[in-house]
């Protein structure tokens, strides 16, 4: 028995709960992840009605009726709603029982006093929140308003969001999407579907910013029911050809399955060393495996050979996961070229390298018009990390990848996008010291790791034609306090 098997097993244990409690250690909550969305009631609460635009104000209510989800009104938290108890405190207006999400819709806030408005429908709802509930703040985006009180109370919905966010407990989890002009019902639904159910368990605290779809998804006309786009969506994701590198083990080969699970065919790529746990994947999931190392000059070539070798001629990539990365770390004073060299190479080069080749329009089995690229980043790109110079300028690299390369695709209908991770759960996580890793668990607002599912699932997500985002970076981190 090792160390870390030791000490989590103490943790997990009675008397380690009971220790960890006695030093104030509150437990995590097991998540609810999968499809499943929450199982109480959704209420929505709207913001700034008594400004709104004629024509503004349906967006959220026809998403969630797209959903086929049932809203009922939120409680609003006035004095006059206020009840007092036997001790003479006034009580907020009180939920029957437990609530599973609220939304907010503040599509129309723009004065600083409608920010009350979010207080008072929130202030109920928080107490009422199920285990692995949502909260969920719908608004427009700050760099589109037309004055500053706008653009300021826009901005400062992100603030309230990220502070719930971190005085939730029990696995529930606050998110904002930050709708763009033109954004249409069904677009939303896409994201509100995800960020209510299990799928979105480890994304907390982040705002979704929508942009125009690159491409506008045809969903059927009369779509009433969550059954039905979630069929359509598995329509779009299946029998498509995916590549995903860094695939043997980890967050690569979750990635992997998650996608097959929808009926993607599924190029698993890796180093040769990892060749047998790779064909183990491949196997699994009735995928094909390519043995690689991303960093050879002709890997873009050899990718799209092998997808035209197994897939035929006419054969073109759906989407693209750059996902292989390695750590090196060391201080900066004891960084030398090859640690730093390494990590630029692997984490950054190569996948700029790998692009080049796929983009190429007339490249057989490079990356079909429409498709999408989604590329791992990492907190530690946001904020830096001490030992960590190398990986921080590769991960944030990766940021500035996924936004210029975005601009220059839409017109083919590609859209790109990433996913920064917090702490998740993998063999590169374990080479962690053991207390280092609990203080990194501790340190998110859902009080845990991550699963590399938690990372799929948001690939997933991002890697759908019918997701409105294009050059965005998507934290998977439960809220962690390192980063933006
Ligand atoms: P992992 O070490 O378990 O898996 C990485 C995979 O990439 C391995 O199978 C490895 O063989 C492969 N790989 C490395 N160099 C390669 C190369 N030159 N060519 C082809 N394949 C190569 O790592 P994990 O934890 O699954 O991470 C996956 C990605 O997520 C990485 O980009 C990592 O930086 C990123 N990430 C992970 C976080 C975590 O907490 N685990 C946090 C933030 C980002």
């Amino acid at each position: 028995m090792t160390i870390d098997d030791l000490i989590s097993g103490v943790l997990d244990s009675r008397i380690g709960k009971a220790v960890a409690a006695k030093a104030g250690l509150p437990e995590a909550t097991v998540l609810r992840r999968g499809e499943a969305m929450p199982s109480g009631p959704i209420a929505l609460g709207v913001v700034g009605l008594d400004v709104v635009e004629p024509d503004a104000g349906s967006l959220v209510p026809d998403a969630l009726a797209t959903l086929g989800i049932d809203v009922q009104p939120a409680l609003i938290d006035t004095p006059d709603a206020r009840t007092t108890d036997a001790d003479g405190r006034q009580r907020p207006p009180a939920y029957p029982g437990r609530l599973g999400a609220i939304v907010v819709d503040a599509t129309a806030a723009n004065r600083i006093g409608q920010l009350e408005q979010v207080r008072a429908a929130l202030r109920p709802a928080v107490k009422a929140l199920e285990p692995s509930g949502r909260v969920l703040i719908v608004a427009a985006d700050p760099a589109s308003a037309s004055d500053v009180e706008t653009a300021a109370v826009r901005q400062a919905l992100d603030g309230i969001m990220r502070s719930v966010g971190k005085e939730l407990r029990f696995g529930a989890t606050c998110n904002l999407i930050q709708v763009a002009a033109g954004t249409t019902p069904s677009e939303l639904a896409q994201v509100v579907c995800f960020a209510l159910s299990g799928r979105s368990a480890y994304v907390d605290g982040q705002p979704f910013v929508l942009t125009p779809l690159v491409e506008r998804v045809e969903t059927s006309e009369g779509l009433d029911k969550l059954d039905r786009l979630h069929d359509e969506s598995l329509d779009r994701r299946s029998g498509r050809i995916v590549v995903v590198t860094g695939a043997a083990r980890g967050i690569g080969a979750a990635i992997a399955r998650r996608f097959a699970a929808d009926g993607a065919r599924a190029v698993v790529v890796d180093v040769p060393v990892a060749g047998q746990a790779l064909a183990g994947v491949a196997n699994e999931i009735h995928g094909t495996a390519l043995q690689l190392d991303i960093t050879a000059s002709d890997a873009g070539a050899r990718i799209a050979r092998h997808v035209v070798e197994r897939y035929g001629p006419d054969a073109r990539i759906g989407a693209l996961v750059h996902c292989a990365g390695i750590l090196r770390d060391k201080l900066l004073v004891n960084l030398d070229e090859q640690r730093w060299g390494a990590v630029l190479e692997v984490n950054l080069a190569a996948q700029l390298r790998i692009n080049d080749i796929l983009l190429d329009p007339d490249q057989a089995g490079g990356v079909a018009d429409g498709g999408r690229i989604v590329a791992i980043a990492s907190t530690s790109g946001w904020a830096g990390n001490r030992g960590q110079t190398n990986y921080a300028a590769s991960k944030a690299g990766v940021m500035g990848m996924v936004r210029a390369l975005s601009a220059q695709l839409a017109d083919r209908g590609i859209a790109v996008n990433g996913v920064a991770p917090g702490f998740i759960e993998t063999d590169m996580t374990a080479s962690i010291p053991v207390i280092d890793r609990e203080i990194f668990r501790r340190s998110s607002s859902l009080l845990q790791g991550g699963r590399p599912v938690d990372v799929a699932e948001a690939i997933v997500f991002l890697a759908d034609p019918a997701t409105p985002m294009n050059g965005q970076v998507l934290r998977v981190c439960g809220q962690l306090i390192v980063g933006r």
